[in-house]
């Protein structure tokens, strides 16, 4: 069967990685959760005390850290690894959520990561969810995905989210961090969110998990069984 590139991109906390997911585990496709590499170039960046204006530590720090996935067989849950320590919670923390816009518009930072994003996905076989999949990372992917809902209902799903792990935050709080990336990662002048002119679009504001799987799941057969 042929091997597929399915690249799935949106704003954030549209339920991208969680739909990804579950069509990678579907197809059994590697799953690769971009926005976890920026995280982990953040709180590198955070624990090393290297300013994100400090361009000499940042080209220093990309070439010390390591970035890697790694299965949690009791869980299931792909595990975000820096320099082989898994840091998976720390990466999703509301620190980090609030700088990591700042950080992935670095140029140096987005070639590093969308080199190493190519070479993951280049064998294909691969669901790759982000906010430059599609245009920049594999412009040749052969099902492109662009997610969107309403503000409202992606910040209460993340507040579910946060709270399920321990960290309480208020919707408002939510609300204004998403409205800051949704404007920060469009605007940005290297690969900015966009939707890619052959990506179908996806809201998910009324939606269940289930029928956005199936939605992928179905532009999936159409391009392996397209004439
Ligand atoms: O998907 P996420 O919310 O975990 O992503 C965190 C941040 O990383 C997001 O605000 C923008 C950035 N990002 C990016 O610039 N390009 C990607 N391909 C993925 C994420």
């Amino acid at each position: 069967m042929k091997q597929l590139v399915i690249a799935i991109d949106g704003y954030s906390s549209c339920g991208k990685s969680t739909t990804a997911k579950a069509v990678a585990a579907e197809l059994h496709y590697a799953y690769v959760d971009t926005g976890a590499m920026y995280r982990a170039v953040t709180l590198y960046l955070l624990e090393q005390n290297i300013a994100f204006h400090d361009l000499a530590g940042v080209e220093r720090a990309l070439h010390e850290l390591h970035i890697t996935f790694r299965r949690n067989r009791r869980t299931g849950r792909n595990e975000v690894c820096l320099n082989g320590t898994i840091r998976e919670d720390d990466i999703r923390q509301m620190r980090i959520s609030n700088l990591v816009s700042e950080v992935s518009v670095i140029p140096m930072v987005r070639h590093a990561m969308v080199a190493q994003q190519q070479r993951m996905g280049r064998k294909r076989g691969v669901v790759m969810d982000g906010r430059d999949i599609g245009t920049t990372v594999f412009p040749d992917a052969e099902v492109k995905v662009f997610m969107t809902a309403e503000v409202e209902v992606r910040a209460r799903r993340r507040q579910e989210e946060l709270a399920s792990k321990g960290e309480i935050v208020g919707l408002d709080d939510i609300v204004e961090n998403l409205r800051k990336r949704d404007y920060l990662d469009s605007t940005r002048a290297e690969s900015p969110l966009r939707r890619a002119p052959d990506a179908v679009l996806l809201d998910t504001t009324h939606i269940t998990i289930d029928e956005q799987v199936d939605f992928v799941l179905e532009r999936v057969s159409a391009a392996l069984f397209a004439p």
